[in-house]
């Protein structure tokens, strides 16, 4: 059927050498870790620790970042495969292009925008609030309408984005340079607070280690996990239970590990230097989270922690005001580059998209100069900046993973269904034990989907109606594998 024509992998692979839409290849293993990095450690350990721990997990929160980085670690050995077979930029769209066919890489494509375009714009509203905070210790403050959750233009949030819209079209080499300095404060940072946190560490916080499970506001209504409503449960938080739904909303924290796949083409030696970005930046990560998370909790009672700044308030907690201030910067920073790689995955899936005319094919044109795909940019930076301004973000945090999650169960059949359909293909990472290790990813992104809440379903639903309906809209007719079908060239 024609919807589900795929594009084989040498036709994805020769796209990538025209000389009108060729990227610069120039980025090694470690500008991939180090981009890892970048993207994944931001709002998740710095905000989402003190939310979940205060109102789903309690000091358990450790569990929850340990679940959630398990999950990663199944979906990253199958995206690891994939991005060193098919090393061409787009990610999971591409892959999918591949191995089902045209309408279910639409739908990944289309769902890949929840996770980076609107990721982007969560963690942008985000950085405004460390920013605010920060002017507030220098005296400043910004009126409530121009910052915080409750603005009504958020400026600040809208200002970066900008900032970081310019920084991309001006080249990717550019902006890795910047991501190493900034990933370097950001990682120190958070060493800084395992370290030090340590010294404050107070034994009688970590019990009980898992609070017993009650029902809260947080969970009622609309806000209950979808597992809960399915079994009949009365939704309730902490318990065991809270471990999964925690590691449903920390799962944000570990989004961006499949981000570095996106910058296939411009990697040197993509089918070696990938997989190992892709693994070494998660693993670092899954490390850093637990000991962060253990020591925060272990610092100030769960129920106590802020929902806002948790990191840098634990320490104000214990009398270190100059410390939590340090800590204020580093995570500014590091939200930072989390906005800029988002907004640059989200650049290189939409350029692969309108490179097989599923999206305007003119959108992919790359600018002479800097090497880079400029109007798409453009277009990705306008977009993140007015939702940025525009969206108190916070419960959207969810949207953004359970899209995530869903891109996550598709790349993993993808992954099964590649290796029957192209055995010969050559791979110089393959993931271990298939199938699984794959179905085991499916499953557990799939549980751990559940564990979101019941209005994070309807948004989600609503919004990928909306991707079909666009699909059968343009990209159905003017699809250049359907093009070529049609004049015999395939
Ligand atoms: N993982 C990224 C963050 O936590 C998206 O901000």
């Amino acid at each position: 059927m024609g919807i589900f024509r795929t594009k084989s992998v040498e036709t994805s692979l020769e796209d990538t050498e025209a000389p009108e839409h060729r990227l610069r290849r120039s980025l090694s293993a470690l500008d991939l870790t180090v981009f890892g990095v970048g993207v994944i450690v931001g709002t998740g350990i710095f905000v989402l620790t003190g939310e979940v721990a205060k109102e789903t997990s309690g000091p358990a929160v450790a569990l929850s970042f340990v679940v959630a980085g398990v999950v990663c670690a199944l979906a990253a050995l199958c995206y690891a495969e994939f991005a060193s077979a098919v090393p061409v930029a787009g990610s999971a769209y591409t892959f999918s292009y591949a191995a089902i066919g045209e309408f279910p890489a639409w739908i990944v494509g289309w769902d890949l925008m929840l996770e980076m375009a609107l990721g982007a714009a969560v963690v942008a509203v985000g950085w405004s609030g460390y920013f605010a905070e920060l002017l507030a210790t220098m005296g400043v403050h910004l009126p409530d309408t121009l910052v915080g959750e409750h603005a009504v233009f958020n400026v600040p949030a809208v200002v970066v984005v900008a900032v970081l819209t310019a920084v991309l079209v001006a080249g990717i080499k550019l902006s890795a340079r910047v991501n190493l300095v900034v990933v370097t404060i950001k990682v120190a940072v958070i060493l800084l607070v395992i370290v030090a946190g340590l010294f404050f560490v107070a034994k009688a916080n970590y019990t009980p280690f898992i609070p017993p499970a009650q029902p809260t506001p947080k969970v009622g209504g609309l806000q209950a996990p979808l597992i809960q409503v399915l079994f009949g449960v009365t939704p309730v938080a902490f318990g065991v239970f809270g471990i999964f739904v925690g590691a449903a909303i920390v799962f944000f924290a570990f989004i961006g590990f499949d981000v570095v796949a996106t910058a296939a083409e411009e990697t040197r030696n993509p089918q070696r230097d990938l997989p190992i970005g892709i693994i070494a930046s998660l693993t670092l990560c899954t490390v850093l989270y637990v000991a962060v998370s253990l020591v925060v909790v272990g610092m100030q009672p769960y129920d106590r922690l802020s929902t806002e700044a948790p990191l840098a308030t634990a320490f104000r907690s214990v009398g270190q005001d100059w410390l939590a201030t340090i800590i204020s910067i580093g995570a500014l920073a590091g939200l930072t580059t989390v906005v800029m790689i988002l907004m640059l995955g989200q650049s290189r899936v939409f350029f692969a998209m309108s490179r097989d005319n599923l999206l305007p094919r003119s959108l992919a044109a790359v600018h002479p100069r800097f090497g880079t795909p400029y109007r798409i940019t453009l277009i990705i930076g306008a977009v993140t900046a007015l939702l940025a301004g525009l969206i108190p973000l916070s419960a959207l945090a969810e949207l953004v993973n359970i899209g995530t999650l869903f891109a996550f169960v598709l790349v993993s059949a993808s992954v099964m269904i590649l290796r029957r359909t192209r055995p010969e293909l050559p791979r110089s990472f393959r993931t271990p034990l298939v199938p699984l290790v794959p179905i085991l990813s499916m499953l557990a992104c799939f549980y751990l989907m559940l564990n979101l809440p019941v209005e994070t379903w309807v948004r989600f639903l609503v919004w990928m109606v909306l991707g079909v309906v666009v699909y059968f809209g343009y990209g159905a007719r003017h699809s250049r594998v359907a093009e070529q079908e049609r004049a015999g060239t395939r």
